[in-house]
Order: structure tokens, then C-alpha cells, then sequence
């Protein structure tokens, strides 16, 4: 079980000094968003490539651009240990989940709320990680949507089916109080942004989070 702050909900003036006040976590999310898949827009190449120099722990992108088979390669090679981008974005999830793999990194894939996942249920040795998002992709601070728990559920059941230790996570809304249910419906990597970025003790919430996640498994 692995807890992964999400910067979007940090200083980002400061944000390597934002990454040691959660190096108690185990990886740091990095939305990446360009715009145009959702309509934010955050940071880029460059920045994640100086986030992985200086951070305690290892990155975990999330892209949520246009063309992620042309990028997310990319993010692997500028230091992510893992990089996952969204199916409805992609032309080829196989192949770009492929090279971000041959280019040392976990390969994930996302799913909006609305997407399915049953096209990919027979696919899951291809990605390391399946992101079941539990918002609309796009801000942070958004509301928890439990209706997507049945889906969270058939991807655990998908992956215990065929013996895999698959990465998966859910992002968006994840706090103590949420973080038990989607632990419950399977889930095992768990991003939160505001829970953890807003609290005064960020070392306490991540705390408050992992003890939270346990009482649902
Ligand atoms: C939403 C992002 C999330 C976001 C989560 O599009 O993918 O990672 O930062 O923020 P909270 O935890 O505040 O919902
Ligand atoms: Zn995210």
C-alpha cells in the first residue's frame, strides 16, 4: 500500500522544500495537464526532470495531455519511475505503455470516471499500474465519487485473477475519510492532494492516511 501526495496541491514557489515536507510518503504525484486534454494547465518536461534531481523520493507522473504516445516516453527518460497517461488520449496504449517500460519506468494507465475498463481487463501484463480516477481529471479539491467503486473492484478482481501484483490507484477526493472505501474495493496505491499539501503536519496526515487505507483492506 503506498501513499503519493499530489503537488498540484503544493506551494509551487517553493516546491522542492514542498517535497521534503512529504519525503514520510512514497512517491510524489506530478499532474501533468496541458490544456487541452483537461482544460488546467500545470508544468512540463523541464520542471519534471528538476523535480526528479531533488526529490527524496521517486516521482510518479500522471498525464493528462493530448498525444501521450508522443510524450510519455519522454517522462520516463526526464527520471519518473513511473509515468502514466490517459487511454483516451492514447492511440496506442500497448505501445506507448511498451516504451515507457523499455525506457525504465512503470507503465500506467488512467481511466476517466466515465471510461470503462473491460477492454483492458485482458491486458493488464502490458501496465504496471491501472489509475482509476475518482474525479474528473482536471483540478484538485474536488469531491470523492463512490460510483466508480464497482469498476475499482473489477480491475482488483481482473488483476487477482490472473496473479498480478498490479499497481492500483485511485486520485481524487482521497482523504481519511474516503480512503477506506476505495482500500476496501481494492485499490492499493492511493494519491491525495489537498489532505495531505493542506494539512499543517503533512507527515501526520500521510500517517492518518496509510492507518486509514489499513482499516479498509
Ligand atoms: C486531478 C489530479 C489529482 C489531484 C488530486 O485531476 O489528477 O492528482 O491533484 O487532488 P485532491 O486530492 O485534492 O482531490
Ligand atoms: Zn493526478
Amino acid at each position: 500500500m503506498t501513499i503519493h501526495p499530489s503537488i498540484l496541491a503544493a506551494d509551487f514557489a517553493n516546491l522542492e522544500r514542498e517535497l521534503h515536507r512529504i519525503a514520510a510518503a512514497d512517491l510524489v504525484h506530478v499532474d501533468v495537464m496541458d490544456a487541452h486534454f483537461v482544460p488546467n494547465l500545470t508544468l512540463g518536461l523541464p520542471v519534471v526532470q528538476r523535480l526528479a534531481e531533488v526529490s527524496p523520493i521517486p516521482l510518479d507522473a500522471h498525464l493528462m495531455i493530448e498525444d501521450p504516445d508522443r510524450w510519455a516516453p519522454d517522462y520516463a527518460a526526464a527520471g519518473a519511475s513511473s509515468v502514466t497517461f490517459h487511454v483516451e488520449a492514447a492511440k496506442d496504449p500497448v505501445a506507448t505503455a511498451r516504451a515507457i517500460r523499455a525506457r525504465g519506468a512503470r507503465a500506467g494507465l488512467a481511466l476517466k470516471p466515465g471510461t470503462p475498463a473491460e477492454p483492458w481487463l485482458e491486458r493488464l501484463d502490458e501496465f504496471d499500474l491501472i489509475l482509476v480516477m475518482t474525479v474528473e481529471p482536471g483540478f484538485g479539491g474536488q469531491q470523492f465519487m463512490p460510483e466508480v467503486m464497482p469498476k475499482l473492484r473489477q480491475v482488483a478482481d481482473a488483476a487477482a485473477a490472473h496473479g498480478r501484483d498490479l499497481r492500483i490507484q485511485v486520485d481524487g477526493g482521497i482523504s481519511t475519510t474516503t480512503i477506506g472505501t476505495a482500500a476496501a474495493h481494492g485499490a492499493n496505491t492511493f494519491v491525495a492532494g489537498s489532505s495531505v499539501f493542506r494539512s499543517d503536519d503533512p507527515a501526520r496526515a500521510i500517517r492518518a492516511l496509510r492507518k486509514a487505507a489499513a482499516h479498509g483492506h
